[in-house]
């Protein structure tokens, strides 16, 4: 199945009641505070790559006072995202749809561009760290933080489970990997950080949260109990692979030279 098929409407609303309302990755604003705690992110004009139901944006236009695209390969997740832009953000915040070979923007117009929970399900970076390259400012930050294996750039026996149960592919790459593709395509590296012990944290509250019993009825609106099920093991066998280090979520700060 292709990403679109994947994030179909059900399966968002899925990854919703995990993750809470428009958000589609671990940790909610706790999360993305965490991921620009470093950040000059007041007032600059960012790109939000894979940006789901929108939810990152609208935090990030509101919390950092800035402008965000988020961009998307999933046309109705463009939609929606559109829809549930808040008022108050309508001038600052758009979605838009586009696939990895060519992005829709001028050269050097984002100060900052990033990613949450995103390019492990891109098997091949080239095209998308081409385009971030040429759409950053001279000086401008790409920020991402994604879902890595261990060096030897395999999965164990929790992620293997986890792709086999979930249509949904994570592709592994190491970190020294991860550093090599940056550097490849002329990024200057500015930090890398282990965020492993927050990730547990937010995966652990995640399935407390599907497993409490105060909250059964509401989530057997979005799944069956079946489904829930299946989830929350998923989310086990991603808890157990962060705790043995097969599982890592690091962060990347990278920077296009003047
Ligand atoms: C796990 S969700 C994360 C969404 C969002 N970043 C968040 O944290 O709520 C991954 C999203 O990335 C999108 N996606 C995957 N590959 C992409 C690509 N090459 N370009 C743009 N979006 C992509 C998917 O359609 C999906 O909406």
């Amino acid at each position: 199945m292709d990403l679109e098929e994947v994030y179909s409407p059900k399966y968002c609303q899925q990854l919703e009641a995990a993750y809470g309302p428009g958000m589609m990755s671990e940790g909610g604003t706790a999360a993305i505070e965490h991921l620009f705690d470093s950040v000059p992110m007041q007032g600059t004009k960012a790109l939000d790559i894979g940006s789901g139901l929108g939810g990152v944006a609208f935090f990030v236009a509101d919390r950092y006072n800035a402008s965000v695209i988020g961009l998307e390969i999933n046309a109705w997740m463009v939609q929606e995202a559109k829809k549930r832009t808040p008022e108050h953000l309508q001038e600052r915040v758009d979605f838009v749809r586009a696939t990895d070979g060519s992005w829709p923007f001028a050269d050097g117009i984002f100060d900052v561009i990033f990613s949450k929970g995103v390019l492990t399900h891109v098997e091949d970076k080239t095209d998308i760290m081409n385009e971030c390259y040429r759409t950053l400012k001279p000086g401008g930050l790409l920020v991402i933080s994604d879902a890595l294996s261990s060096e030897s750039r395999k999965w164990g026996e929790q992620i293997n489970h986890l792709n086999e149960m979930e249509s949904l592919n994570m592709y592994p790459e190491s970190e020294s990997g991860y550093i090599k593709l940056l550097e490849k395509h002329n990024f200057i590296l500015q930090s890398v950080r282990d965020d492993n012990k927050p990730c547990k944290k937010w995966t652990l509250e995640i399935i407390n949260r599907l497993k409490n019993p105060a909250n059964r009825a509401q989530h057997l609106h979005y799944f069956d109990p079946a489904e829930l099920e299946a989830h929350i093991e998923g989310y086990e066998a991603m808890l157990k692979a962060l705790e043995t280090g097969e599982l890592r979520s690091v962060r990347f700060i990278a920077k296009k030279g003047l």
